[in-house]
């Protein structure tokens, strides 16, 4: 089983980091391949707690290489200070490589993403303003800084000239901002070389060699699914590909090579940002289920909406990522309900749709079409194997299984590491 993916099935925050650091203590190497620090993962070890944002959740696995892939956008700044931030709390950073293709965000990506959010008003995306859809634009318009620049003064250089050329006109005459100096910017980028330079290697060629090898190899997304660029709720999305393919064009590894897709899923939805949300709750249920969950946003500290779970789009992640597995989490959360409703289809226009809808206006209409499922009280956070929970919870789970059109290969009870329960192996 050498390389396996693990990604978003739902609008992010579905528990990737716990899942990732699972897994990290049996696997070589765990790679970011989109995505930037707009992702925030929550660890639990034992008694401690990390926030991650950048770095991938293996960084916390001692076996394990951690690596940052050519798809991901680097904000040097950020990089530093995460990476001193776990040296200060005694965990070994030393392993991680960072792709030379990998591109920068910048402080004017930072600059522009915040005053272009502003400028949507009432149409804002809700973007978490760290700079990733600014810096992602950048490298397709090819006008982008790549982590390899930084060792090169005189492309540097060149490069951010090319950028600011046109930039400085839309700050100044659009959004009335004072123009960033190009000596600044090359000034504070040149700066990082240094620090980073020991962390740069040509990760594709190492990670190919690696899977060669019979070493394995996990893909860890940022974001989710429904957040992607191409397949989710554009323009309410990200920038990045954070479904399956992004694996490859992220990292340089071909889909050949990947041979389990893992779909994390929530066993409710929750979203942070603008667009639609067809089982959001605006009511109690809503917020006892972001008490309960602790749904609040690691990046932002935006408090996430809180819904029902939705097998729409379960079933949707299953087919645009071909998973193989999902892993179910934070079903304890869902303890003291009496009846769970979860939707299985969508009512659009009077007419009942199985399948997500394409079209944008359709998906804004849809209103979902609940079943409820019976609950269960017992507490459930101790249960290690399947048998052990509660009738219900395990009627829930294999309803779910059933909708979404994949196994539930793991279920999340908790937090910890250990408050897991494992169906099938991953590995
Ligand atoms: P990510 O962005 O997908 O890594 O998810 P986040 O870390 O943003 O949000 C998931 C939150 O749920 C974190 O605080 C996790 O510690 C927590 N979590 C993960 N799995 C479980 C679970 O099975 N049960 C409970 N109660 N919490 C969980
Ligand atoms: P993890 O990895 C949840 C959302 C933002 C906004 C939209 C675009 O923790 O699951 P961006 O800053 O990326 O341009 O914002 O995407 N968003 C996330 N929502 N979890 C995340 O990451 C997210 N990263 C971005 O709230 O709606
Ligand atoms: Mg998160």
């Amino acid at each position: 089983m050498p390389a396996l993916v693990l990604l978003g099935a739902q609008w992010g925050d579905e528990g990737k980091g716990k899942a990732t650091d699972l897994l990290g203590g049996s696997v070589d190497y765990v790679v970011r391949y989109q995505g930037g620090n707009n992702a925030g993962h929550t660890v639990v070890v034992g008694d401690q707690k990390y926030a991650l944002h950048l770095l991938p959740s293996g960084i916390l696995s001692p076996g394990c290489t951690p690596v940052i892939g050519n798809g991901v956008v680097v904000d040097p700044s950020v990089l530093l200070s995460e990476l001193s931030g776990l040296d200060e709390r005694g965990v070994d950073t030393s392993k991680l490589l960072i792709s030379g293709n990998a591109h920068l965000i910048t402080p004017y990506h930072t600059t522009l993403d915040k005053v272009s959010e502003r400028f949507l008003g009432k149409r804002k995306i809700g973007t978490t303003g760290r700079g990733i859809g600014p810096a992602y634009a950048d490298k397709i318009n090819r006008v982008g800084i790549r982590v390899q620049d930084l060792f090169d003064e005189s492309i540097l250089r060149q490069k951010v000239e090319a950028a600011l050329d046109n930039k400085n006109q839309v700050l100044a005459k659009l959004y009335n901002r004072r123009a960033i100096a190009v000596d600044q910017v090359v000034e504070e980028l040149l700066g990082y070389a240094d620090p980073l330079s020991g962390y740069v290697a040509d990760t594709t060629l190492l990670l190919n060699n690696a899977i060669d090898q019979g070493q394995v190899v996990l893909f860890e997304g940022g974001q989710g699914t429904l957040l992607d660029v191409d397949h989710g709720t554009y323009p309410f999305v990200t920038s990045s590909n954070p479904t399956a393919g992004g694996a490859c064009t992220g990292t340089g590894v071909g889909p050949t090579k990947i041979n389990r897709v893992i779909g994390i899923l929530k066993a409710y939805t929750t979203r942070v940002g603008a667009g639609p949300f067809p089982t959001e709750l605006l009511d109690d249920d809503g917020e006892k289920l972001r008490t309960i969950g602790g749904e609040r946003g690691v990046t932002t500290g935006r408090d996430r909406r809180c819904g029902w779970f939705d097998a729409v789009i379960a079933r949707y992640a299953t087919r645009v990522n071909g998973l193989t597995d999902f892993f179910l989490t934070k079903l304890d959360v869902l303890t003291g309900w009496e009846r769970i409703p979860v939707c299985v289809a969508y009512e659009i226009d009077g007419k009942r749709v199985e399948e997500l809808p394409y079209s944008q206006t359709d998906f804004h209409h849809a209103k979902p079409i609940y079943e409820a499922l019976p609950g269960w009280s017992e507490d459930i956070t101790q249960a290690k194997t399947f048998d052990e929970l509660p009738k219900n919870a395990q009627k829930y789970v294999q309803a779910l299984e059933e909708m979404s059109g994949a196994p539930i290969s793991a279920i999340g009870v908790g937090p910890g590491r250990d408050e897991t329960i494992q169906i099938n192996s991953f590995l």
